[in-house]
């Protein structure tokens, strides 16, 4: 609607944004650096973050940096997650179909991480999103996959990835065993006001507009709105395209920002 208002060849504030489109930091560029490391490390690595702040484009960045040719990501984002939906999802990724019963299961991915290793010679990674939902008995079956030793090396990369209660579990006594395991944690925090601007110019970038579209007091009450959380500032920006173009304001500015937050995002 607001996009040919505006001149725009795409969208922005989504979530198709191509890796390469995407915004990148001083502290996106080393989160990612640290994650690309622990793969190569075939570590456990643990980030969190707070709701919308950007860990599973982080993923998808990660993703698309890892070589193919070198690496098997495997990826599985599931609230309801069970031991045996777990080996499943796994499973099917790999293109097979699991065995009923979860020691199955399990038995038999292990062996398909080690073809993947030995036989194809890749460096299998596991990334498990949305892992603050996991109860205790499941986090422990994703501390098992590392359990998987054929010599002095770990099997795999794990990447336990969720919002910031994660990290406050995993600090309880009662977890101790999987966080002695872990070998790297990254926290990917808010952006801050320069960060904001530079998010919002990423997406219009991608939308191939090349002018300013935001007023400067606009990207103020943007970054205090959504307080540098990335879903809030899609949200805002969204809304706030949507109401200019409707009321033919080529520039977005702080009235028509507060407006909206007030009227349609309170
Ligand atoms: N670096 C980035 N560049 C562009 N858009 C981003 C970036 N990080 C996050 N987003 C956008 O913000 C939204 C929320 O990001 P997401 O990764 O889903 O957050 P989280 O997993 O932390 O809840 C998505 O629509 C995503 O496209
Ligand atoms: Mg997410």
């Amino acid at each position: 609607m607001f996009e040919s208002f505006f001149g725009m060849t795409a969208t922005p504030f989504t979530r198709d944004l191509p890796p390469e489109a995407l915004y990148q930091s001083s502290s996106t560029s080393e989160v990612l650096g640290r994650l690309v490391y622990a793969a190569q490390r075939q570590w456990f690595a643990v980030v969190t973050g707070d709701c919308g702040v950007g860990k599973s484009t982080t993923i998808r960045r990660l993703t698309a940096t890892l070589d193919a040719g070198t690496y098997k990501i495997l990826y599985v984002a599931d609230s309801k997650l069970t031991p045996r939906h777990f080996y499943k999802g796994l499973l099917e990724q790999l293109g097979y179909e699991a065995k009923f019963y979860r020691g199955d299961a399990k038995r038999q991915l292990h062996r398909e991480i080690e073809i993947i290793r030995g036989v194809h010679g890749l460096q299998p990674v596991v990334v498990v999103d949305e892992a603050h939902l996991l109860d205790r008995e499941m986090l422990e079956e994703v501390r098992f996959l590392l359990n998987v030793r054929m010599d002095s090396q770990s099997p795999l990369g794990l990447i336990l990835v969720g919002q910031t209660e994660l990290w406050d579990r995993l600090s309880l006594q009662a977890y101790a065993a999987i966080r002695q395991r872990i070998d790297l944690q990254c926290k990917l925090g808010h952006l801050d006001r320069a960060q904001v601007a530079g998010y919002i110019d990423a997406h219009l970038r991608y939308a191939g507009v090349d002018h300013p579209v935001f007023a400067d007091p606009a990207i103020d009450a943007v970054f205090h709105y959504s307080g540098g959380a990335a879903r809030l500032i899609n949200k805002a920006c969204t809304h706030s395209l949507l109401y200019a173009a409707q009321n033919n304001h080529r520039i977005v500015d702080e009235t028509i920002i507060s407006r909206v937050i007030k009227g349609e995002l309170a």
